[in-house]
This record gives structure tokens, sequence and C-alpha cells, in this order.
């Protein structure tokens, strides 16, 4: 039988639900901690001795001096915003960054001319996703198309690198001459001569990642899994087409880290306390904000119910600074992500935040259940993308709100009205609540022992 030590951390909604707290948390004992899905439109910060990390790509895990910190063969990897930050994480004096980043040399490259295919196909969609424009559904894209660059034929010769991405740009070049873009025809040997150099500067980090997992499985050391964006956001599971490319459940993570599912030991999914979204699609609990159609807030009108949760929440998103679309927790979506990622617990963050909006709303709704085609249902329906019909959430509502401080410790410390909200969430989600954010600091955590 195979040891079970890996513990894989995922947004339970459409992401920015806070995972890098406590994956950083988890991450304090572990050996290995790696990053499976996803590129640089993901986004969180970690604290390493009271100085702010803004990462994208390198899992947090690797502020902690015993890890070993692996970015898979399911990533997609934006090597410019990967230089910034190795060379940030170098300059906050994070040691041993060269021997502890190890990057599969199966992990596929975004390259710029993704990134210009990102917003031409937006801009021709009649109905925009609203991407983070990283370029990640293109590397994608030309993955499955089985004609994308991956960190190993970085290592290839010049002439065949080259060979290969005017393979890759074939296409590509006629678009961007039919579409007036011949500023973005990619120029094969200047691009190939530029990322063989690359390849020469990252060749210490590329490498065969399995043994190395194997091993660290086989001596029972624990291993992360930072999963990157969220459950409604997964290309198979979530609002299609209103998703992102990859794969953010379970199975896709593991896929994308080159994990074996025997060795899974517990999956935490983190939600917070209100939801929130960025990007187009469906939302079942959104609350009216002024934004304009362009997704910028309307200034000087008379706050809404979605504008007062965003300024509380500080809602803009890290990657983009765009203002997230904000509404009531939504415990239906809660148990469609137990049903497909397994959640054991559920990490529940910015409860201190929701108290706030109830004080200045003067109470605060927890959405249990959907009525849906005159019926009560307690999952997130798969047709509504063919009915066109977005589920009516059917609330439970606390009256007030309330004040979390610093000296909340312990689940027995938190006002009634607060423990009341989280036995509700709990109940409707059938999911039990072990961890309770209460602040932004690293420490604002409450973890149930006894659960
Ligand atoms: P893409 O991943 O850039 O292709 O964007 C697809 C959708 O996923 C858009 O709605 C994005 O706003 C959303 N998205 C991608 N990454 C994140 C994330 O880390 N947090 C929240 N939303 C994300």
């Amino acid at each position: 039988m195979m040891n079970k030590n890996i513990t894989i951390i995922v947004g339970a909604k459409w992401g920015d639900e806070g995972k890098g707290k406590i994956a950083a948390i988890e991450a304090q004992n572990a050996k290995l901690v790696i990053r499976a899905t996803g590129g640089s439109n993901a986004g969180h910060t970690v604290i390493y001795k009271e100085q702010k990390l803004p990462l994208h790509l390198v899992p947090g895990g690797i502020a902690y001096p015993q890890t070993t910190c692996i970015i898979g063969p399911g990533v997609v990897l934006d090597l410019e915003v990967l230089f910034e930050e190795i060379a940030f994480l170098k300059k906050c004096g994070i040691p041993d960054i060269e021997s502890r980043l190890k990057i599969s040399g199966r992990t596929h490259v975004t390259l710029p001319y993704h990134k210009d295919l990102d917003g031409l196909y937006e801009s021709l969609k009649n109905k925009p996703v609203g991407t983070t424009k990283r370029g990640i559904g293109p590397t994608y894209a030309d993955k499955s198309n089985r004609i994308g660059i991956r960190m190993y034929d970085l290592l290839l010769p010049e002439d065949e690198l080259i060979h290969k991405i005017e393979e890759a740009t074939k296409v590509h070049n006629q678009v961007f001459k039919a579409n007036n873009m011949e500023n973005c025809v990619v120029d094969c040997q200047k691009l190939g001569k530029q990322y063989h150099e690359y390849g020469e500067t990252l060749k210490n980090y590329i490498t065969d990642i399995e043994p190395l997992i194997f091993n660290s499985i086989k001596n029972n050391e624990k291993i992360v899994v930072e999963g990157a964006q969220a459950f409604r956001l997964d290309l198979d599971h979530g609002d299609y087409p209103m998703v992102t490319s990859s794969h953010p459940v379970v199975s896709g993570t593991l896929c994308g880290a080159a994990l074996p599912a025997q060795a899974l030991n517990v999956v935490i999914g983190v939600d917070k306390a209100y939801n929130s979204r960025v990007g187009n699609g469906p939302f079942p609990t959104e609350l009216p904000a002024s934004i304009d159609e362009n997704g910028n807030v309307i200034k000087d009108t008379t706050p809404l119910e979605g504008d007062i949760i965003r300024d509380l929440g500080h809602e803009y998103g890290t990657t983009t600074g765009r203002p997230r679309r904000c509404g009531w927790m939504d415990c239906p979506i809660l148990c469609s992500a137990k049903y497909t990622s397994g959640i054991d617990y559920l990490c529940l963050n910015h409860l201190d935040t929701l108290g706030e909006i109830g004080k200045k709303l003067g109470y605060v709704k927890v959405c249990t259940s959907y009525m849906y085609k005159g019926e009560k249902i307690h999952h997130y329906p798969d047709d509504i993308m063919v009915t066109g019909e977005i589920p009516e959430p059917v609330y439970e509502t606390l009256e007030g709100g309330w004040t979390i401080d610093s000296s909340c410790k312990k689940y027995e410390d938190l006002p009634e009205l607060a423990k009341k909200f989280v036995e509700i969430v709990e109940k409707a989600s059938g999911i039990p609540v072990k961890y309770i954010g209460t602040g932004p600091a690293s420490d604002d955590l409450i973890v149930r022992e006894d659960i």
C-alpha cells in the first residue's frame, strides 16, 4: 500500500478564495510543495519574515527552507513572469532557490504570441470570457493541438527550437496577418534564440519530477499541492465556456502535478464567507453593483450591496486589478464542489469581513438551496447554459453583523451570530468547517482541532 501523505488545497468557487494562507500553513511541515495547473493567471501573496511576496507561478511553499517546490507538467509557464519572481525572491533573501525549485521538463511554455492570441480571440467574441489575457487558453490549445513548446524543448540545439516555433506558429501567423496584426507576426529566429537562452539560464531547474515525487511518497514525507483557480472555472466541471483552460478540480490537480491518486490524504476546499467572481459567467447570488459594461467601477454613486461587499473585502484582482463581482455565500455550489473534488474540510475565509458587511447592511444572507425549474435543489444544475435560467437562491437571513478582533483565537471565542453562520454553511454543504480566516495576517486563522 502506498503512504497517504498528499494534501491538496482547491478553490471551491471562482478563485480568489484566499488559498495562499492555508497553503502556507500546510507547507510549514511539508517536504514537497507543488503547483499543478494554470499559469500566471493565478496570484497569491505569501509572507516571508514580514515581507509580502506576491507570487503567480512559484509555489508559496518556497518561503520555507525545508521544502522543494515543483512546477508540474499541468502548469503553463510564462518565463518572463518566472524570471521576475525568481529575482524578487532572491532579493528578499529566500535561500537556495536554484536547488529548491524544480520545473518539469514537460511543462508547456506560454510564449508572447499566446498572449497576443488571447487578446485577439477575446476581442472577436460576441460574449468574451473576460480572461486575464495571460495567454492561458492559447497555450493549452497549442498543447492539445500538439504544437506546444515545452521546457525540455528549450534545451534543444537552437536551430531545432527555432524549427519547432516555426511549426507552431504557421497558422497563428496567418491569423495575425488576416486581422491586421502584422506587428504580432512571430519572428521565429529571434524568438527561438531568445528562448534558447532562457533554457540555458533555467537548465538547472528543469528536470524529471516523477522520481522526486515517488521517493517522497515512499519516505512518507508530506506533499502539499497548491491548487490554482477553482471548481467553477474548471474546463470540464465549471460554467463552460466561461471557464479557464485547465482542470482545477482535485483529479485535474493530481494529473497536473504527476501524483498517484492512491497517495491522496486530505482535500481542503477554500471559500470565502461571501463570494466573488472575476470575468463573465453565471453567479446566482451576485448582488447589484455600480460597474459599467467594461467592468470598471462607476464613481460617485450611492453604493449598492455589491459595492459595499467589494469595498469592505478589497475585492480587486491581484493579477489584473479588475473589480470583482460580489454576492452572498452559495452553499449549493459547495455541495457540487464536494461531489467533484471530495472535499474533506472547508477553510472559510473572511468571516471577519462578513461581520463588517452585516454591520453596514444590517443583515447577512446565506444561500442554502436553489429553486430551479419549479423544484428545490441542493446542487448546481449542469444545464443552465442550455436553459439560460439562473437558479434562484433560497436564503437564510441573519439579522445584524459581528466584530471579530485579534483576541478571537478559538472557535468558542467567536460571536454567537458568526458561529450560527458557520453552522448554517456546514449543514447546507455537508462539509465540516475546520479552518476559519479571521483577518488578513497569516496567523488570523482559527483551526478547529476537534474536527
Ligand atoms: P483565463 O484563465 O485567463 O483564460 O480566464 C478565464 C476565466 O477564469 C476568466 O473569467 C478569469 O477571470 C478567470 N480566472 C482565471 N484565473 C483566475 C484566478 O486566479 N482567480 C479568479 N479568476 C480567475
